[in-house]
């Protein structure tokens, strides 16, 4: 299929581009006024399911910003609900999976049964913006990846220390493992039936990879991500791994066939680049605070990072993780601004 701005393909497949592609994780959300005042009237997970409101709060930032992609909007927690846990937002506390996974036995409650009937409002959201996009922009899925949707699912929320996910591992190996063999199986299937509804590629967020002791890492997260990425390669569109562990993880997820890979704000740019050569492409970095800083700031921010690429091809643009919810519209404007100008070729 092809696009009117197949800029951030391209790049993820190396080929020349007229300047660096920009999208932004979470471009969608709470710092848009329009997403706020759409939240005052549906709750999160309303917006998630229903195919008319998600498709609308996908499209909200791109008719602010020039992005080079839209990215669906619903959440990573879908599929642990999808698989029986009752999953709630809570407001300022973010979300709440319940009751939470603690043995084999709550693990064997859980079930994939029927998984892509209870995703459907998923993939109805892409059949509207296929539509609605029209060729203009490709459309982005993505998936949690099996290690940190088990975090939520074992910690039951947000957590500082992750000891309930940490002790089973050094506890009970093998029941860890079965879990992320079970949720390695739905990511594949949710991100295949995301591939048939129309999506044009597929991110995984590996966002809490990056606390597992790296010579664990591929017993945890790695073996399971080159899973998915092998079960998708015939699908045919191209897989991210987003990983927030730094120069360790991307040196081992590199071989993992993954088309690109993400890289968080506390790593170089250019380290990264050395360090990946030409196995894959890299997406990032800037530093998500660096938005509330001047105009001049962010130019100086966004000039570094794209002088790691020396005007080659390869990379996209993001931020090292989501948008804050309290960063000006201005700033998110002059950056994408920045980025096409200073990268032109
Ligand atoms: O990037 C996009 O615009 C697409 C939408 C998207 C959301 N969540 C919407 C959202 C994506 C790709 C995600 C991924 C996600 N969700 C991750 C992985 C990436 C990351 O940021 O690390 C994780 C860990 C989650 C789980 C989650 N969802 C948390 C921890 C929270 C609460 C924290 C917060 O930012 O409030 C959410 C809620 C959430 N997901 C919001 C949005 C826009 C805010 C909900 C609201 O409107 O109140």
């Amino acid at each position: 299929m092809s696009f009117n701005n197949s800029t951030y393909l391209n790049a993820i497949y190396r080929k020349p581009v007229p300047y660096t592609p920009i999208w932004i994780m979470r471009q969608a959300g709470r710092y848009l006024p329009e997403y706020r005042e759409l939240r005052a009237k549906h709750d999160f997970l309303t917006v998630c399911k229903t195919p008319e409101l998600a498709a609308e709060v996908t499209l909200q930032p791109l008719r602010r910003f020039d992005f080079d992609a839209a990215i669906l909007f619903s959440d990573i927690l879908v599929i642990p609900e999808a698989m029986g846990m009752k999953l709630e937002f809570l407001e300022n506390h973010g979300p709440k999976l319940s009751p939470r996974i603690e043995d084999e036995h709550s693990i064997k409650q859980l079930t994939s049964d029927h998984l892509e009937e209870r995703l459907e409002y998923v993939a109805g959201a892409i059949k509207v913006l296929v539509q609605e996009l029209n060729r203009q922009k490709p459309l982005i899925g993505f998936s949690g990846s099996p290690f940190t949707l088990a975090t939520y699912m074992i910690e039951g929320k947000p957590t500082r220390n992750f000891k309930f996910i940490k002790s089973l591992m050094y506890r009970e190996p093998e029941v860890l493992q079965s879990l992320l063999q079970a949720l390695a199986d739905a990511v594949t299937r949710y991100l295949k039936m995301q591939i048939e509804a129309g999506v044009q590629a597929v991110q995984i967020f590996d966002t809490w990879g990056g606390i597992i002791p790296i010579h664990h890492y591929e017993t945890f997260s790695g073996q399971y991500l080159r899973q998915i990425v092998q079960n998708l390669s015939s699908h045919q569109v191209p897989v991210t791994l987003f990983s927030k562990g730094g120069l360790n993880i991307l040196i081992q997820l590199v071989d993992s066939g993954a088309d690109m890979l993400g890289v968080d704000w506390m790593t170089d740019m250019y380290e990264a680049r050395m360090a990946v050569s030409d196995r894959a492409a890299l997406q990032g970095n800037l530093d998500p605070t660096v938005l509330y800083g001047s105009k001049e700031i962010i130019s100086r921010e966004v000039k570094r990072i794209l002088e790691a690429f020396d005007g080659e091809s390869g990379h996209v643009f993001n931020l090292g993780h989501g948008i804050l919810p309290d960063i000006p519209v201005d700033n998110v404007k002059h950056l994408v601004h920045e980025v096409r100008e200073k990268s032109r070729r």
